[in-house]
């Protein structure tokens, strides 16, 4: 499911959002060529685009990291946080209405600190996430924030029109989507949503006889790719992603060394940094206080089992996408799954992974993609470039 909306670059005009299904309107198949030739969306204002360069944009809208690949060059990646000063001290101090990034990390202590988006779609919308009202208001602000924060990066000049295809998880819901569509209308002025692995795939140019499994913060999406566009029974969204590595983690630490001090973002420094399911892993040690004294600690075996416990849920939804295909090219499937995404960077994953489903399902083989940050981001952008006549066409 692909949805546009359309904005003629007038911010804050309060523009309808018009969802068009243009599934059949993108070319699949073949190597998509990256054409930046004249944009059949433009032709009836071929006047105005004369003058107006068009920036394109792929943007993966994670619920953890924001990545965007732009066809003026531009390559960027920041956790997707935004801070608001806690008061006009720290308002004074930090010298700004909003923080974003890794500046939320380093100023956390004097923010508000927002991560607006929850198993990859925006919290609060379609009632997703346990908030307030007050709170989906706030979220859906730092949404926006974060999206406008996106496209500065983008740095695209300041009369040029700006085209951008962003993912999001493959089962997220209208409503979710919607939500993203707001969120983006006031600093875009057309956008394309696609499934997150449909991206991921699209950007490597596998289109046919594989399977894609991104993994992210809040969700982990599986894609069925053989040669057309994806469709609801070719996707599945799992809630298994790196948070719940980070939950497990913690509460294995908790659980074994009850004295430790640590913070959650301490869990996700080290998972970051020592991540393995590798049965022969070197020991992981980190220096951590027990009563304010830095104490080192093995987490070797909670790491191992925490980055583990993804593996049985994943291979048993990519089971569920194999065994409902084609009897005739299921070993096919199963012997191309491409990793993607954050979360594929775990040591040993796609052997593992490999392992697991030659020992529950018979064989199976499991390979990283090249660029496990930007896939998502450099294949939005590719389908934003190809976008064909017929899709423009349908823009109100
Ligand atoms: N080296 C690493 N080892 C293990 N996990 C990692 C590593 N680096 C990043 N991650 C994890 O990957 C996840 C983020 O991946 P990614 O940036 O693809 O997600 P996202 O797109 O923000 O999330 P989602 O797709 O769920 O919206 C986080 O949980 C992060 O901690
Ligand atoms: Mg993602």
């Amino acid at each position: 499911m692909v949805t546009t909306t359309d904005k003629k670059n007038v911010p804050n005009d309060g523009d309808g959002v018009t969802a068009v299904d243009v599934e059949a309107a993108l070319p699949v198949g073949n190597a998509p060529a990256a054409s930046t030739t004249s944009n059949p969306a433009v032709q009836p204002q071929e006047t105005k685009d004369q003058e107006q360069a068009i920036v394109y944009i792929g943007m993966d809208l994670g619920t953890s990291r924001t990545a965007i690949a732009c066809s003026n060059g531009v390559r960027e990646s920041f956790p997707s946080l935004v801070g608001y000063p806690k008061d006009v001290v720290s308002r004074k101090l930090l010298g700004a209405d909003a923080l974003f990034g890794k500046d939320v990390i380093a100023k956390r202590l004097s923010l508000n600190v927002y991560r607006p988006l929850e198993a990859g779609v925006i919290k609060g919308s379609n009632g997703a996430g346990d908030v307030s009202n007050d709170e989906a208001a706030q979220n859906m602000k730092a949404a926006r924030e974060l999206v406008m924060h996106a496209i500065r990066m983008a740095k695209a000049p300041a009369d040029s029109l700006v085209y951008c295809t962003i993912g999001a998880p493959a089962e997220a819901s209208i409503n979710n989507r919607h939500a993203i569509l707001e969120a983006a209308k006031e600093v875009i002025d057309s956008v394309i949503i696609c499934s997150e692995p449909f991206s991921v795939a699209y950007g490597m140019n596998v289109l046919t006889d594989a399977l894609v499994i991104d993994i992210g913060a809040g969700t982990t999406d599986l894609c069925r790719m053989h040669g057309t566009m994806p469709e609801a029974e070719d996707q599945v969204t799992l809630d298994h992603g790196g948070d719940v590595i980070d939950d497990n983690l913690e509460r294995l630490v908790k659980k074994n060394h009850p004295d430790v001090q640590f913070s959650r973002q301490m869990i996700v420094d080290a998972k970051e940094k020592f991540s393995t399911v590798r049965p022969t892993a070197e020991p992981i040690k980190v220096t951590w206080p027990v009563n304010g004294k830095p104490t080192e600690i093995d987490i070797t075996e909670e790491m191992k089992e925490a980055c583990f416990s993804i593996i049985p849920p994943i291979v048993d939804a990519l089971n569920k996408l194999v065994a409902s295909f084609d009897p005739e090219f299921q070993e096919v499937l199963r012997s191309n799954v491409l990793l993607g995404g954050g979360g594929s960077q775990i040591r040993g994953l796609a052997e593992e992974i490999t392992n697991y489903m030659k020992e529950h399902l018979g064989g199976g083989h499991v390979r990283q993609v090249e660029e496990p940050i930007f896939g998502g981001a450099n294949g939005a952008l590719m389908i934003s470039k190809d976008m064909p006549p017929e899709y423009w066409e349908q823009l109100g």
